[in-house]
This record gives structure tokens, C-alpha cells and sequence, in this order.
């Protein structure tokens, strides 16, 4: 008898745990985000807003429902970027709002929550459009 081979790739959002694991992040998250003095005067818009938005958005970056898109349509981040001057330093402030959002939670124990940091890394710089002022 020929054995079956099955493979299941599960998805980075399931590996996190899913919705309530990005909930937390995004509430772990924002705060400092509005706290942050390079990155404050960017966030002029309701807190609740954006938090819901990002909330429907990472579970689509890490492989869940698109939920985002059945909103807002096509991610087209880095456009939607554009109206803001993202600097270089200004991602270097959003990452490391970011990692202390994952280190309150604890997902900066769990292998697919590191995973998940690293693509943010990478999205960050994608997101940057503007140099530095000095
Ligand atoms: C690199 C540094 C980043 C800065 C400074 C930044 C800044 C911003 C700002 C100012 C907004 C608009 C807020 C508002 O409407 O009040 C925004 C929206 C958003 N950002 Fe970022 N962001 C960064 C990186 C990222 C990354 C890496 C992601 C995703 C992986 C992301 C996902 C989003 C989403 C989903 C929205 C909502 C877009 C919408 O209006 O539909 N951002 N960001």
C-alpha cells in the first residue's frame, strides 16, 4: 500500500492564534504609536479608526481572511503612504512601537510571531518616502 503523503501548511495568522492574538497587538500598539513624538504628528486622525483598520488588515498580510479588502479594496500600502512623510527614522519609531507592542503580548516568543516582525521590517522600509531632514 503506497503511503499518502499530507502536507497542511497553516497560515502565519493561524500560527499567531489568529484574530484575538492580532486584537491584542493592535491595543498593545497604538497607544505608544500616538505616544511617540516622531510619529505623532502623522496620527491627527481617530485612534478607534485606524485601530480598526489595522485590525482587519494583518490577518489578510499574514495569510488569514481579507478582510481589509472586502472593505477597502487593493492593499496598495505604500500609496496609501504616500500623503504622509514616512522617513527612515519615523520607521525606525513604528518598528520599535511595534516590537514592544509584540514583547507586552509575548508574540516575540512564538517562532511565527517572529516571523511575522521580520515581514513588518521589511514592509517598513517599503513604506519610507522621504529622507530625513538632517
Ligand atoms: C514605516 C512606518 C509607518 C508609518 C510612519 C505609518 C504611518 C501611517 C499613517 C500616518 C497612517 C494614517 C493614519 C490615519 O489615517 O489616521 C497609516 C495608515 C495605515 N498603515 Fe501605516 N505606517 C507605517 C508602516 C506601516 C506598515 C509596515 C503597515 C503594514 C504592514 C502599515 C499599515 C497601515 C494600514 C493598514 C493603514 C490604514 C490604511 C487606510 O487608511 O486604509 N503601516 N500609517
Amino acid at each position: 500500500m503506497v503511503k499518502k503523503l499530507e502536507y497542511t501548511f497553516k497560515s502565519l495568522y493561524s500560527e499567531i492564534g489568529g484574530q484575538e492574538t492580532i486584537d491584542q497587538l493592535v491595543n498593545a500598539f497604538y497607544p505608544r504609536v500616538y505616544d511617540d513624538p516622531e510619529l505623532a504628528p502623522l496620527f491627527e486622525g481617530d485612534m478607534e479608526e485606524i485601530k480598526r483598520k489595522q485590525r482587519m488588515f494583518l490577518p489578510q498580510f499574514l495569510g488569514g481572511p481579507a478582510l481589509y479588502s472586502q472593505e477597502f479594496g487593493p492593499p496598495a500600502m505604500r500609496d496609501r503612504h504616500l500623503p504622509f512623510e514616512v522617513t527612515p527614522r519615523r520607521a525606525q519609531c513604528w518598528l520599535r512601537c511595534m516590537r514592544e507592542a509584540f514583547q507586552e503580548i509575548g508574540l516575540d516568543q512564538n517562532p511565527a510571531g517572529r516571523a511575522f516582525y521580520d515581514r513588518l521590517t521589511q514592509v517598513a522600509g517599503i513604506m519610507v518616502n522621504t529622507p530625513d531632514s538632517e
